[in-house]
């Protein structure tokens, strides 16, 4: 660090706070920072000066004079100044083992203030106070939340992570690439943000949600290796893991299959990973269909970091004489459950009851009732409701046998159209895990893996229409198609799609495919979704033309970089890895974004406000 500070032409400090130890006594040091607290130890001044690099005790002796030590007295917290002074060694008793430089303090000889502190600080900034600070209070003064320890090992996290990413794409030969801020919408299943043009009376910009047709134009560019960290835009209900800016490292090939793809991306993580946590990844990442990840786990996003899989009892509950499951079988719906171990002693009744917390949050996930099954000694079950007079002995055999469950097990149950069944047992999978504290706290369980073959298509049953489960640009499974075209309307709707997503520990950290590089077969899968060959050709003709004249085979995959970064800082919202995010109301606090403009700004716009006046 000292050689850096002394590249500089009028240095302003000769050191870092943080670098100062033992071998530096009797330097002189010029340090700069902020006053992190000062103590007056009768008649002593101690300061903590602190700057990015860490803290270092500055004394103040009033021996060295009055001016210098009435300067000292007058500090307030967060001023900002330079000290002038020698290194020399503490006293053994006030030797500070937590601090790295606690060997040594600096003997002041000089202070200049470079600014004063003239405002409240609306919360302590200090190293040594806690982190019980509002959320909303630190995204209002969010300098001053970056000034401090958390944020700023977070935003130092960051920046060592988008490095690794660079450093491994660069010595890949990927070229990096910048792509257009104001464009036409991509749909990638959000509402876009519409930037409206002055010269174009009527028309707007969107912001892109992804770079997704631009990057797949770069190849038919002939660009081959494309990478970019870049902001994305989605105007979607937020959550902790989601913003209405975000970024992501967005990358695509061209002349690579799946299989390369999916090589080369663990590859990359296995880089990062090790680069950042210093941990060897073991490759490959597991896998599993995105068929068999919703049967066993009811979600394309498994935690496997703990068990309690789901598991389907049609084939025992469809001839049960409880009517509520055999009914729902015989209707094209589904009976699942999961056994949770040891259950009777760590779940009483009254939680899995109407009104309790665990029958609350299936209700919340869309379930009408929580049907469940005590399995006492002997293999004798206990139930509130109807199940266990309407098993035969050989079906309740079955049943355990299925369910893997044994004395002590509690079975819940969901039963419906197995999409809510599958949402309402994750949900409660994922609730008890917490609850139960099933997940090992050692943070060192990095449990990724893929879920390929998505389908290619879901129902928008609102919309009565079939909607781009990634988006429409994901080649189908070529299998699936056929080389019959003319069957290929027929057969696209049930076709599972070259697409793939990266999980990690039941977060999405990422997703791609391979893409449509046919002209023709785009025009088929824009159709499928809905659009009309008019529209087709209005918003896609210039990807049609592209496809037309030389499109090489090509796919890539997006990673959300501050979800990376979340995990790998161990925090539980994307807002803690962001220098200046936005809240769950997709506001800004600190700049008070968005805000009102004026009548002159919107005339020229051409735009007009329909908001009827609160006033
Ligand atoms: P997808 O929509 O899956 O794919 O996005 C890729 C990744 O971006 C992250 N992400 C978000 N992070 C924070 N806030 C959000 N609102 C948000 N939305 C998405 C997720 C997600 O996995 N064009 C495709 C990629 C491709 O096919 O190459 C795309 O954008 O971690």
């Amino acid at each position: 660090m000292g050689d850096y500070f002394k590249k500089q032409v009028i240095p302003m400090r000769s050191n870092s706070c943080g670098e100062l130890r033992s071998k530096h006594i009797n330097s002189k040091v010029q340090l700069c920072g902020w006053v992190d607290r000062s103590r007056d130890h009768g008649g002593v001044i101690f300061i903590d000066l602190r700057d990015r690099w860490g803290t270092v005790q500055i004394t103040v002796d009033p021996d060295t004079g009055q001016n210098l030590f009435s300067l000292a007295e007058s500090l307030k917290n967060e001023s900002v100044i330079q000290v002038i002074g020698t290194v020399q060694s503490r006293p053994n008793e006030s030797i500070n083992k937590k601090l790295q430089t606690g060997e040594i303090e600096v003997l002041a000889e000089k202070i200049n203030i470079l600014n004063r502190i003239t405002n409240n600080l609306p919360f302590p900034v200090s190293i040594h106070d806690d982190e019980n600070v509002k959320e909303e209070l630190r995204l209002r003064y969010r300098y001053l939340d970056i000034r401090r320890a958390r944020m700023r090992q977070n935003l130092e996290l960051r920046s060592q992570t988008i490095k690794a990413a660079r450093e491994f794409l660069e010595n890949e030969n990927f070229l990096e690439m910048e792509t257009p801020i104001l464009t036409r919408s991509t749909p990638e299943g959000a509402r876009d943000y519409l930037v409206p043009s002055r010269v174009s009376p009527g028309e707007c910009f969107a912001l892109p949600q992804s770079p997704q047709l631009f990057k797949q134009l770069l190849m038919v560019g002939g660009i081959e290796n494309y990478y970019q960290i870049a902001r994305c835009f989605r105007d979607e209900d937020l959550r902790s893991d989601r913003q209405p800016e975000f970024t992501q490292l967005d990358i695509e090939m061209s002349f690579m299959s799946q299989e390369d793809i999916l090589k080369f991306t663990e590859r990359l993580i296995q880089y990062i990973w090790k680069k950042i946590k210093g941990i060897d990844l073991i490759l490959p990442f597991p896998r599993l269909t995105w068929e068999e990840s919703m049967e066993r786990y009811g979600t394309d996003r498994p935690d496997t970091r703990y068990e309690m899989e789901l598991i389907n009892v049609n084939s025992i509950m469809k001839d049960i004489g409880f009517k509520v499951f055999s009914n729902t079988i015989k209707t094209g719906g589904s009976v699942k459950c999961i056994t949770i171990k040891n259950g009777n002693e760590l779940i009483s009744n009254v939680r899995i009851k109407p009104g309790g917390d665990i029958f609350s949050e299936a209700q919340k996930a869309g379930a009408k009732g929580l049907a469940f099954i005590r399995v006492r000694e002997n293999n004798t079950i206990d139930t509130i409701g109807a199940i266990k007079d309407n098993l035969t002995e050989e079906q309740k055999n079955n049943l355990l046998k299925t369910t893997n469950a044994s004395p002590g097990d509690l079975i819940l149950f969901g039963a419906g159209e197995v999409q809510s069944v599958n949402k309402v047992l994750d949900k409660l999978r994922q609730f008890l895990a917490n609850e139960l504290k099933l997940i090992k706290s050692n943070n060192n369980l990095w449990n990724f893996l893929w879920v390929i073959d998505f389908p290619m298509f879901e129902f928008n049953n609102e919309e009565k229409r079939l909607e781009a489960l990634h988006h429409p640009f994901c080649a189908p499974n070529k299998e699936d198609l056929g080389e019959d075209k003319t069957f290929w309307a027929q057969k696209l709707p049930n076709s599972r799609a070259q697409a793939y997503d990266l999980v990690l520990n039941g977060l999405e950290l990422g997703g791609g495919s391979l893409r449509i590089h046919h002209s023709e077969l785009q025009k088929y899968v824009l159709q499928a979704i809905g659009l009309q060959e008019k529209e087709v050709t209005e918003q896609f003709g210039f990807l049609l033309n592209a496809l037309e004249m030389g499109a090489p085979p090509h796919g890539g995959l997006a990673f959300g970089m501050d979800r990376i970064i979340m995990l790998l800082a161990g925090e539980s919202s994307i807002r803690d890895t962001i220098a200046f995010p936005k809240t769950q109301q997709a506001r800004c606090l600190l700049t008070d974004a968005p805000s009102n403009v004026t009548e002159k700004q919107l005339n020229e716009l051409h735009i007009s406000s329909t908001l009827e006046d609160s006033e």
